[in-house]
């Protein structure tokens, strides 16, 4: 009796332990950072390697050519133009809060300087500068925050265990060695939350390598998750695996399609209720492409970050820099075109939240207190029915306090415009009770 009782009770406390791992509560300093993601709404992606002299993008290593042969390019990686504070103030004027850099892509090379290994942007070039230390400084300089891209993959060490892609760069599949790579992986982590200053996240990227292995493949997440709080308890967790949130991550990401779209046929996962974040490309490619000069006209990337504030999310905006260190000429006058609109209007999207109906046709709705920004976009009727039970105050045109005229309907107010509007977003605010 008494020996069942005692079984009763460890099995008891087995279980509650249990409960109590797996429910990860994000510390204050990760629910701070949250809220400062979300303020911001914008932030600038940067795709930059070895792989930027190739002009192919950043998977080319996985196209042909063997990792010896591809390595050769760093020997002549002298980016002469690059100049962090010209790029953090383009990034600055553009309106966005945060950079998100590739510290380490798939081809393997760490564009930081690190001691696990000389494939580095110091040891293995002639350039010998540590980039990322560069632009730690310019952006802080700058007030903006520095996220880091990490990839989980890697095209080019023996020790990283064989995924799905990758498998003509001259691997030995036979030398895999999980702790190895494991190690590895957790050594740069910690270089890279010890020796640049705060780092609001680390964004992984790669865990789809391994989506297709018939005895699932393990990650070790969680401890890698805990060692990245233990360094900087305010770092953000963002994993790129195109599925609903794990456990221990703090932010969800959506990549080329906003959360609960899936045009590009990466994202079908459940938008849950964390952070957002929509990566995109300004034109095909992350990484510098010569043949990619199609680029997205200023007034379609403004409309995507807009669209995106309306679902609560934001926008993190590529640009691979050229092999030369400077900036595309189209990425910066897109960025310029951005800053000038931001600089009007950024008070409807910066710490704004969701309005009170999901995007229409026709556009969608921030809002922040008693405000409400109707942000039409796309309209075809200068008439504008809001799908929501909405107590309109007073409606007036954002860009020039002119009054807008509001009538009554069974679906909520209309908002009428007196012309269908043309441009970029034409902006009605709200004072809704
Ligand atoms: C993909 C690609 C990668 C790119 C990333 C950006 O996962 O593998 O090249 O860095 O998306 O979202």
């Amino acid at each position: 009796m008494n020996s069942l009782k005692t079984l009763a009770a460890l099995s008891a406390m087995a279980i509650s332990l249990g409960a109590a791992a797996e429910g990860y509560v994000p510390s204050p300093q990760v629910v701070e950072s949250q809220k400062e993601f979300s303020a911001d709404r914008f932030g600038i992606f940067i795709h930059w390697g070895i792989y930027s002299m190739f002009g192919q993008g950043e998977w080319y290593l996985n196209y042909g050519p063997k990792a010896d042969e591809y390595a050769k390019a760093a020997k002549g990686f002298y980016p002469i133009d690059f100049n962090a504070d010209e790029w953090a103030e383009a990034f600055k004027d553009a309106g966005a809060g945060y950079v998100t850099f590739t510290s380490r892509h798939h081809d393997g090379f760490s564009m930081f300087d690190t001691e696990a290994s000389d494939y580095n942007i110091v040891d293995a070039t002639p350039f010998r500068r540590d980039i990322l230390k560069e632009l730690s400084d310019a952006l802080r300089e700058k007030g903006l925050d520095l996220h880091l891209y990490y990839s989980h993959l890697d095209w080019t060490r023996p020790d990283y265990p064989w995924g799905r892609t990758g498998h003509t760069t001259g691997r030995d599949s036979t030398k895999a060695d999980w702790n190895s790579y494991y190690k590895f992986m957790n050594t740069q982590l910690t270089e890279l939350l010890t020796n640049y200053g705060p780092i609001r996240a680390i964004w992984f990227d790669g865990w789809w390598d391994h989506d297709e292995d018939s005895i699932p493949f393990n990650w070790h997440l969680p401890e890698q998750y805990a060692l990245i709080h233990s360094l900087q308890p305010g770092c953000l967790v963002a994993n790129n695996h195109h599925q609903t949130p794990f456990e221990g991550e703090d932010i969800q990401i959506f990549e080329r399609d906003l959360p609960g779209e899936n045009t590009a046929g990466l994202s079908g996962q459940s938008v849950s209720r964390l952070p957002l974040e929509t990566c995109n490309t300004m034109n095909g490619m992350w990484g510098y492409k010569v043949t990619d000069t199609d680029y997205k006209d200023v007034a379609t990337l403004v409309r995507y970050l807009v669209r995106a504030a309306g679902m609560g999310a934001n926008l993190l905006l590529n640009i691979g820099p050229q092999p030369n260190g400077e900036l595309p000429a189209a990425a910066l006058d897109r960025l310029k075109g951005m800053g000038e609109w931001l600089r009007a209007n950024g008070e409807t999207i910066y710490g704004t939240l969701p309005g009170p109906f999901a995007p229409q046709d026709w556009g969608c709705s921030t809002r922040k207190d008693n405000k409400v920004w109707i942000h039409v976009t796309n309209a075809t009727t200068p008439d504008i029915t809001l799908p929501a039970p909405l107590k309109v105050k007073s409606a007036v045109s954002y860009a020039d306090r002119s009054p807008v005229k509001v009538s009554k309907s069974a679906d909520g107010p209309v908002l009428h415009l007196g012309s269908v509007p043309s441009d970029i977003d034409y902006i009605v605010e709200l004072e809704v009770k």
